[in-house]
């Protein structure tokens, strides 16, 4: 067989994505060693230049139920659930939400809704048999109907600054009807029409395949529905969304694309996002027409055992164009391009190839190009 290094890699690059895996180079290192991240998308091979990965599946030192806040008051201003949300890597990344619905953000709200850092919590998965030391843990985002108000959770990034990623979470949803699971990016405008924002959500009054992946605004100023924003797609091999599966969005400058468990379920390149984003997760309801009322007392949970986050191109992004940076610029280029996708361990990169000391600080293409000069 042919070594990466004798190969042009222009002809191997389509190869490399017809084999299950990463056959050719799988050996398994670590994010300090990489320069890049190369990501296959459905329609093209993107580069991003930071990776982070969260794994809440070990960490039973921290696993507990809290019971949900009954006084809408305090419910807000609840302290985190364990020391895991005070400390890093959770906090470097993430921050549990504290706002509520006061401020009519949705018109056809029908009750107080209020996020809950109490409703974000470690829990360990009853149905092993482990002892309570050694049973697998996740990440819950809670949403509960109480009295006077909907109880809701909401995880989101410190940074408001990503453009274009890769997400995914090996997440589940369970519950009542009447609630909204969701993962998605997200830039405010106080101008409806301005908001950026691309979403996967489940509605747990759905049926348990169906998930809708939307690019808002969905619908205008003047409530007219914008069909086109979204994709209302079916879980793919019988799958349910109560049952655990990979939940991938990927933002592209062209598209956004949803797979689940590597499958591609849809795509559109209507309202795709363009400027710095959030990202955030969620568990909520707010009695209106897009996630129906709960039951008193019912519940909605978002389950996570691990998220994992390629983002920020390394490429020049320009009139919506990927164009690999110049090897002038001395900066953005990448000499050791790592995998996250087809590694043997989720949440270690595999290293793709490595150019080594000394090379031109220069894009892909015309590393790809170097390359073939040096055949
Ligand atoms: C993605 O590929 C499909 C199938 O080849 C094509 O129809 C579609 O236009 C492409 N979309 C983009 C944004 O390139
Ligand atoms: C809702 O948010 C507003 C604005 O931040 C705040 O003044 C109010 O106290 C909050 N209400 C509750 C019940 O937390
Ligand atoms: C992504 O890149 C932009 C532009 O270089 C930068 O301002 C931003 O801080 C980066 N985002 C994150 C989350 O690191
Ligand atoms: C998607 O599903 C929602 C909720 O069931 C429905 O209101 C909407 O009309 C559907 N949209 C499309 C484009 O099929
Ligand atoms: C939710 O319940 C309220 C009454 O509490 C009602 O006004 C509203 O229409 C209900 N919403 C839905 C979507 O059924």
């Amino acid at each position: 067989m042919k070594t990466l290094e004798s190969t042009p890699l222009s002809t191997l690059l389509p190869l490399l994505f017809l084999l299950p895996s990463f056959t050719l180079s799988q050996s398994l290192t670590d994010d300090s060693k990489c320069g890049c991240y190369l990501s296959k998308s459905s329609n093209d091979t993107l580069f991003f230049s930071q990776h982070r990965f969260f794994d809440f599946r070990s960490l039973s030192q921290y696993a507990g139920v809290p019971p949900a806040i009954q006084d809408s008051a305090t419910s807000s201003s609840a302290e985190v659930t364990s020391p895991y949300f005070k400390s890093s890597p959770f906090t470097d990344f993430w921050m549990p939400g504290s706002w509520n619905n006061s401020n009519g953000v949705r018109e056809d709200a029908t009750i107080t809704m209020i996020n809950s850092p109490n409703n974000v919590y470690i829990e360990a998965d009853s149905s092993s048999s482990s002892d309570e030391k050694n049973k697998p843990t996740f990440l819950t985002l809670r949403t509960q109907r109480m009295q006077t108000f909907q109880t809701s959770a909401e995880i989101e990034s410190t940074s408001s600054k990503f453009q274009y990623l890769s997400m995914r979470m090996l997440a589940r949803t369970l519950g009542s009807p009447g609630a909204i699971t969701a993962m998605f990016t997200y830039r405010d405008s106080a101008q409806l029409s301005k908001v950026q924002e691309s979403d996967l959500e489940i509605r747990t009054s759905d049926p348990q395949n169906v998930i809708h992946y939307t690019n808002q605004p969905s619908y205008t100023d003047e409530g007219e529905v914008l069909p086109q924003a979204t994709k209302n797609a079916t879980m793919p091999g019988g799958l349910k969304w109560t049952d655990w599966a990979v939940h991938r969005l990927d933002w592209t400058p062209k598209y956004t694309a949803w797979f689940v468990n590597d499958v591609p379920v849809a795509q559109t390149e209507f309202q795709v996002p363009r400027d710095v984003s959030n990202i955030i997760l969620n568990a909520w309801s707010d009695g209106g027409k897009w996630t129906g009322n709960m039951s008193l007392l019912d519940a909605a949970y978002l389950q996570v055992q691990w998220f994992e986050i390629v983002y920020n191109s390394t490429e020049e992004i320009k009139g919506g164009k990927a164009k690999a940076k110049s090897s002038t610029d001395g900066q953005g280029g990448c000499q050791s391009v790592c995998s996250v996708d087809g590694t043997s361990q989720v949440g270690k990169p595999v290293m793709l190839w490595d150019n080594g000391v000394g090379r031109t600080n220069g894009g892909l293409d015309n590393r790809l190009n170097d390359r073939e000069r040096n055949q």
